[in-house]
């Protein structure tokens, strides 16, 4: 049997998929400005992170309620579980909807609901991670993690996503001291468009548990070696990276160079519905393009599971 997967880069406003963005904009009465699904469809093509960003955000308008995140979140699970993934960490972005009218208090409603479900209901255990949209005041972000600390939900972390380059790290220090202190894991998007030192930022600035992405961390060797040493964990996203451009094609990705290094290293899907598939689409991807061995993707099952933040009882039933 291979090893089941932990999904832990995953942004739930990225799954949102095509068909369901008009569903949901029938059932809310939202105008969208595209004439049909090929239409909207024709727009997928990107060429750097803000270009798809602003087609992420421009998206979100359809989901306003409650139902909205938990059918949202529900789809996910469902088509995780048919990639093999028995765990999932799944970024929000409470700003990007707060930003639009839409409490956050109908947010962790819908997506709560979907979590707490998920275990019985589709054999994935879960959690959620709330991201800091990083090029938006440091304020808005902590007045975020106030309203997130006051509503005592179950949220698991603190992420940090969005336009990196510009955007640093370090702007976010005060936020997420708070957060850990808060008893909040922390983790943060770094050296994915960005350079080598906002992953060492990350690190020793924000004190963040894993980076994801950080594919960059190969142009610097000394945080190479601080990343293996303290096998700090990384979530690549090997279509996201083809998608966005960081990587001119799947057979130039650096996934395997950063296995051989020693770095931990996961694989994970971003935004699935953006970026051509699910965690399991990744595979096939990095199988086709890279020739990903069955071994390799045992190892990076393990790492997937080993570097989650599910408790010890539930890593021994998915390792
Ligand atoms: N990078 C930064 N921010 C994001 C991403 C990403 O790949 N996906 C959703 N928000
Ligand atoms: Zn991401």
């Amino acid at each position: 049997m291979p090893t089941p997967l932990a999904e832990l880069h995953m942004h739930i406003e990225g799954s949102l998929e095509p068909e369901l963005i008009f569903a949901l904009a029938e059932r809310n009465r939202v105008t969208l400005p595209y004439r049909d699904l090929d239409d909207l469809r024709s727009r997928y093509e990107f060429t750097d992170l803000q270009s798809f960003l602003d087609l992420y955000f421009a998206n979100m308008a359809v989901l306003r309620t409650a139902q909205d995140f938990a059918d949202l979140a529900r789809a996910y699970f469902a088509r995780a579980a048919a990639g093999g993934v028995r765990h999932a960490e799944i970024f929000f972005n409470p700003q990007a909807h707060t930003a639009r009218g839409v409490p956050l208090r109908d947010v962790l409603d819908g997506l709560g609901d979907a979590v707490r479900g998920s275990e019985s209901e589709f054999g994935v255990s879960s959690a959620l991670i709330a991201a800091v949209l990083r090029d938006r005041p440091e304020a808005e972000a902590a007045a975020m993690l106030d309203e997130l600390l006051g509503l005592d939900v179950p949220v698991l972390g603190l992420g940090l996503d969005s336009a990196e380059v510009g955007n640093p790290p370090s702007r976010f220090v005060d936020v997420f001291a708070r957060a850990r202190a808060s008893g909040l894991r922390t983790v943060a998007h770094a050296g994915e468009e960005g350079p080598p030192e906002y992953v060492w930022q990350a690190l020793d600035l924000l004190g963040v548990e894993r980076i994801d992405h950080g594919v960059r961390c190969l142009e610097d060797p000394a945080l190479v070696t601080r990343l293996v040493d303290d096998q700090v964990p990384l979530t690549v996203c090997p279509l996201s990276n083809v998608r966005l451009r960081v990587v001119d094609t799947m057979a130039e990705h650096p996934l395997r160079a950063m296995l051989a290094a020693g770095l931990l290293v996961t694989v994970n899907s971003d935004d699935p519905a953006y970026f051509g598939g699910y965690v399991d689409d990744n595979f096939a991807g990095l199988r086709d393009g890279l020739g990903l061995t069955e071994e390799e993707r045992e190892t990076l099952a393990r790492n997937s599971i080993l570097a989650s933040f599910a408790s010890p009882e539930r890593k021994r039933e998915l390792l």
